[in-house]
C-alpha cells in the first residue's frame, strides 16, 4: 500500500519520479507527490487524486533538480486531500519525508510536539515523524550526513509501527536517505544513479540491479554508490540481485486493462510455474526450494496455510488437493484472524504462508507467530526477495511475472498450481501411486492449453456480463473442488464491478441465503460434469423453483444444462479436481467484462490497493 520512489543522479529527477510513479499507482492511487532538492532548499509539489493531476501540476509549477523523493498514497490517517499527500516536512522545512506504512504512535508524538509549540498541517501520521526528525536534528547542534543519521536513527527508535521511508535533509545535498521496518525498501543500482523504491517495478526500466533491504535498515544512496547501516551502526549485509523481468513484463502491451492481460497470460505463467518441476519417470514434482528432505516432508503431520483474499482462495483449494492426494490434514486461515488466534501447534506442523505480493502485512505477522511457535515455515510467493519469501526458510515462487492490476487473476492460478506439485510430492512419499502420480502430471501438463480454450470464449462471456450487467446482486454457488473457485468468482465480480456478490457452497445455501434469490438475482452455478454434478444440479434447480435466473459454467458438450440455463460458459472436460481453475479463468472474464460494461476502472477499483501492508 502506498508506493514509494526516490532517486539521485544526474538526469532531471522529476519526470524519473513521476514515471515511476505511474509504475506503483495500482499500490494506492489517492494522492501523490514529489520533493525536490537544490541549491540547499526542498520544494514539494503535492495533490490528491491520481498521478495525472499531479503530472498537470508539474507542468504547470514545475521543479528542478536531480535529486528527490515521492510517494503515491493509499489514505490511512487522515482524508486523501492535497494537504495530507506526501512529502510532509519538518517545521524548518529543510527535512522531508515520504512514508509507506504506520507510525502507530502518532497522536502521543504530536501532542508532544504541539506542546512544544509544534504547528501541524496535516492529519498524517507521517507529519508526525518528520517533524520528530526535525527537532531532533536541530537539538543535534550539528549539520550533514552524521548529525543526520544520529537523529534519524532517535526518531525511529522513539516511534512504533511498521515504515518504509525515503527522506531528504537540505543539508545533505548529496544523499537520499531511506530506512525500513515492515514494508519494503528496495536499492537500485544504476550507472551515475541510485534510487530507492517500495517496489522493482517503480525502476526496472532504469536499472535490474538491486539491493533488497531488511527490517532495522537505513541505507544512504548517493548517485554513486549506496551505503547499507543497521539501526545500531554496524554495516548491514545487503546481497545485490537481478531483477528477473524486464520493464516490459510491467506494461499493458496491446491491452486495454492489466486484469484482461494478466487473464491472458495464465497459459503462459501456468506453464512458467510447471517449468522444470516435473519428473514423470519417478511420477512425482521437484520443489528444490523448500530446503527440506524427503524424510523431513514425510514426518510433516499437519499443514497449516494463512493468506488473505484471492491467495486465501487459492489456499482453500490447495487444501482440498493436499488432502485429497497426499492424505495429510491441512487447514487454511485468514491470516488476519490466524495471528490473532492462539492456535496449538503440533510438533510436525509444516505453515505456508500464501501470497502474491509477499508483503501482506497479515500474512507475514501469521509467518512470524507461526516461526514463534516453533513451526517449521514455508512461503508460496510470487514476488522475488519479498518480505515473506525472506522471512519462511524456503518455499515456492510462482515464476507469474508482475501483477500490477488489483485483481489478482494469474497469481490465484498459479498459487493452485504451486499446492497441486506440493500435494503430488507429499502424496508420493506417502500413499499416492506411481500411476496416479503420472495422471496427475498429465492433468497438470494439460491445463494450459485448455485455459486457452476458455480464453477463446471471451467474447461469448463479454456478450453474457453486458446481459446481467444490471444485476444488483449474484451469487455464485459451487460444491466440493467449485466451493473455493464460487468465493472466488464472487470476490473478482465485487472488488472491480462493485456489484454485490456472494460465493456459496451450493447446498448451503438453502439455510439461509436463498431467501435472496429472486428473478433479479442471477445465479452462477459452478456445475462441471464431475463428481457433484447431480447434486449440484439439485440445488440449480432449488434456484429456479424461486424465478432465479442461472448462468452455468459447464462442460462443453453438456446438453442438459442447456435448458435449465439462462446463459451458459462453457468450458473443456477436466478431472474434478482441475476443472475448477477452468472455471475460474472464466469467471475473472465475467467479472473483466461486467466492469468493464459498468464503465468502471478495473485495474484500480475504488478503495482497494494492491498489496495490503497495513493490518
Ligand atoms: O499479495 P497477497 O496475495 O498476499 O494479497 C492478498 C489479497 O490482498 C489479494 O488477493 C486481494 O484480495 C486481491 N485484491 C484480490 O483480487
Amino acid at each position: 500500500m502506498c508506493g514509494i520512489v526516490a532517486c539521485i543522479g544526474t538526469r532531471p529527477a522529476a519526470p524519473l519520479l513521476v514515471e515511476g510513479l505511474r509504475r506503483l499507482e495500482y499500490r494506492g492511487y489517492d494522492s501523490a507527490g514529489v520533493g525536490l532538492l537544490r541549491d540547499g532548499k526542498i520544494e514539494t509539489r503535492k495533490r490528491a487524486g491520481r498521478i495525472d493531476a499531479l503530472a498537470a501540476l508539474l507542468a504547470e509549477r514545475p521543479i528542478s533538480g536531480t535529486v528527490g523523493i515521492s510517494h503515491t498514497r493509499w489514505a490511512t490517517h487522515g482524508p486523501p486531500t492535497d494537504m495530507n499527500s506526501h512529502p510532509h516536512l519538518d517545521a524548518t522545512g529543510k527535512i522531508a519525508v515520504v512514508h509507506n506504512g504506520v507510525i502507530e504512535n502518532h497522536a502521543a508524538i504530536r501532542r508532544d510536539l504541539e506542546a512544544r509549540g509544534e504547528t501541524f498541517v496535516s492529519d498524517t501520521d507521517t507529519e508526525a515523524l518528520a517533524r520528530l526528525l526535525g527537532q531532533l536534528y536541530a537539538e543535534a547542534g550539528a549539520h550533514g550526513e552524521a548529525a543526520f543519521l544520529e537523529a534519524l536513527r532517535r526518531a525511529l527508535r522513539r516511534v512504533s509501527g511498521a515504515y518504509g521511508l525515503a527522506i531528504l535533509c537540505a543539508d545533505c545535498p548529496d544523499a537520499v536517505f531511506g530506512a525500513r521496518k515492515g514494508s519494503p525498501l528496495i536499492v537500485g543500482i544504476g550507472r551515475e544513479e541510485h534510487f530507492l523504491a517500495s517496489d522493482v517495478n517503480a525502476i526496472v526500466a532504469h536499472t535490474r540491479e538491486v539491493a533488497y533491504l531488511a527490517d532495522g535498515d537505513l541505507a544512504v544512496v548517493r548517485a554513486h554508490d549506496f551505503e547499507a547501516l543497521r539501526m545500531d551502526d554496524r554495516e548491514a549485509t545487503v546481497a545485490v540481485s537481478r531483477v528477473e523481468h524486464d520493464a516490459a513484463a510491467a506494461e499493458k502491451g496491446d491491452f486495454p486493462h492489466f486484469m484482461l492481460k494478466e487473464i491472458f497470460e495464465q497459459p503462459h505463467t501456468l506453464r512458467n510455474a510447471l517449468r522444470g518441476r516435473l519428473n514423470p519417470e519417478d511420477a512425482t514434482s521437484v520443489l528444490g526450494g523448500l530446503n527440506m528432505t524427503a524424510a523431513e516432508l514425510r514426518g510433516v503431520e499437519r499443514i497449516q496455510m494463512a493468506a488473505c483474499g484471492t491467495s486465501w482462495h487459492a489456499g482453500l483449494l490447495g487444501e482440498m488437493l493436499i488432502e485429497e492426494f497426499a492424505r495429510i490434514p491441512c487447514e487454511v486461515d485468514y491470516a488476519s484472524e490466524f495471528r490473532y488466534r492462539n492456535p496449538p501447534f503440533g510438533r510436525n506442523t509444516l505453515f505456508l504462508a500464501i501470497t502474491q505480493s509477499g508483503e501482506t502485512a497479515d500474512t507475514l505477522a501469521a509467518l512470524r507467530e507461526a516461526k514463534r511457535k516453533g513451526a517449521r515455515v514455508l512461503g508460496i510467493c510470487n514476488v522475488v526477495g519479498s518480505s515473506i519469501a525472506r522471512e519462511a526458510g524456503g518455499g515456492l515462487y510462482l515464476h507469474a511475472g508482475p501483477e500490477i492490476g488489483v485483481a489478482s487473476t494469474k497469481a490465484f492460478t498459479s498459487q493452485v498450481t504451486a499446492l497441486a506439485l506440493l500435494a503430488l510430492y507429499l502424496g508420493r512419499l506417502h500413499h499416492l501411486s506411481a500411476l496416479e502420480g503420472a495422471r496427475l502430471i498429465r492433468d497438470l501438463e494439460n491445463l494450459p492449453g485448455q485455459i486457452e480454450e476458455v480464453l477463446a470464449q471471451s467474447e461469448r462471456i463479454r456478450a453474457i456480463a453486458q446481459r446481467f450487467r444490471g444485476a444488483a446482486s449474484v451469487l455464485f454457488l459451487g460444491r466440493r473442488f467449485n466451493y473455493p473457485v464460487a468465493l472466488e468468482g464472487a470476490l473478482k465480480l465485487k472488488e472491480i464491478s462493485y456489484i454485490h456478490a456472494e460465493g456459496y457452497p451450493a447446498a448451503e445455501m438453502k439455510h439461509g441465503p436463498i431467501a435472496l434469490v429472486d428473478e433479479r438475482t442471477p445465479s452462477v452455478f459452478l456445475c462441471p460434469r464431475d463428481g457433484m454434478y447431480e447434486k449440484t444440479l439439485n440445488n440449480l434447480e432449488e434456484v429456479r423453483a424461486r424465478r432465479g435466473p442461472v448462468i452455468a459454467v459447464a462442460t462443453e458438450g453438456d446438453r442438459e444444462i442447456a435448458h435449465k440455463a439462462e446463459a451458459v460458459i462453457p468450458i473443456p472436460a477436466a478431472p474434478d479436481h482441475f476443472a475448477p481453475l477452468l472455471a475460474n479463468v472464466a469467471l475473472q472474464l465475467f467479472a473483466y467484462h461486467a466492469a468493464v460494461a459498468l464503465g468502471r476502472d478495473v485495474d484500480k477499483p475504488r478503495n482497494l490497493a494492491k498489496s495490503v501492508t497495513v493490518e
